[in-house]
């Protein structure tokens, strides 16, 4: 597996791919890797001829500077599981190469990006979409993989290929889950243990809400959840919203075909997010 900490060196490497005839599949970290993200890098391994990752916490997408601050960093450990998922090669580079210069790119993502994580995190989707498209032109996918648990991320990913008209198809792939149903997250590491065990109520309120859809209104369900965690004596919930899974914009009546739940939840100082079909 090789490691490149420039942009050249890791667009010289992909050009030469392209020019041979190989695929290229990309999957995007910012590091802590978990089984989440183990399982996309397989998924592109068997779907690629080289697998791209890359390890790069982007301080423009943190609207919370503790949060950036106490991210987990982890590259050593990143790089063993990699190899051994079947990486071929990683780029890790530091923030002076990715922004030698402010940057100043707004994106118009429209009504996706002002709901939910839009709403909580100011800022958030500009920065992702920043670094992505960046990332993309560095490694010149073909595929590029992206986890469900971000589900908004992967709705706004979508839109800036539209936007861009970016050459790279973009793969969604299921949330991975512990065995006690907490999603796994970057995050989860940063728990303290009583959290830890705390967690797995969050899935388990999500499951809830998707038997009652079957019978219950948008509003009624909402109702019920923040209901769940008012009585919880850890857990913080910050929003529970129901909303289309095409577009994102929230529901309020009966439960239709490919409308979600959405959530996050402070546990203690980690902010967790989750979701789930109710239809
Ligand atoms: O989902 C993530 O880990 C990040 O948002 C991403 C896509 C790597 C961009 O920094």
């Amino acid at each position: 597996m090789l490691l490149f900490k420039t942009i050249k060196e890791t667009r010289d490497y992909s050009e030469k791919c392209r020019k041979s005839g190989l695929k290229i599949g990309f999957v995007p970290t910012m590091g802590a890797l978990h089984e989440g993200h183990l399982s996309l890098v397989r998924r592109a391994k068997s779907e690629n001829d080289i697998v791209v990752c890359s390890i790069f916490v982007n301080p423009i997408q943190f609207n919370n500077p503790d949060d950036l601050l106490k991210y987990p960093r982890t590259l050593e450990r990143d790089m063993e599981m990699l190899q051994e998922a079947g990486c071929d090669v990683v780029f890790a580079p530091a923030v002076e190469e990715m922004y030698p210069e402010k940057a100043t790119k707004e994106y118009d993502f429209g009504a996706l990006a002002n709901v939910m994580e839009g709403a909580f995190r100011p800022g958030h989707f500009n920065g992702v979409g920043i670094v992505v498209h960046k990332l993309f032109d560095i490694t010149l996918p073909h595929k590029a993989y992206f986890g469900e648990k971000d589900f908004q991320q992967l709705q706004i990913i979508k839109k800036l290929v539209e936007l861009e008209h970016l050459d790279v198809e973009i793969i969604p792939c299921p949330i991975s889950r512990e065995t006690d149903g907490l999603a796994r997250s970057s995050r989860n590491e940063r728990l303290t243990p009583e959290m830890r065990r705390a967690a797995p109520y969050i899935y388990m309120v999500l499951q809830e809400a998707g038997n009652l859809a079957k019978t219950n209104t948008a509003a009624e369900i909402e109702k019920y959840v923040k209901f769940k965690f008012d009585s919880h004596p850890l857990l913080k919930l910050e929003y529970f919203s129901i909303a289309s899974g095409n577009d994102l914009q929230p529901v309020t009546g009966a439960i239709s075909e490919g409308d979600m739940g959405f959530i996050a939840v402070f546990a203690g100082e980690v902010r967790l997010i989750d979701n789930i079909q109710l239809k």
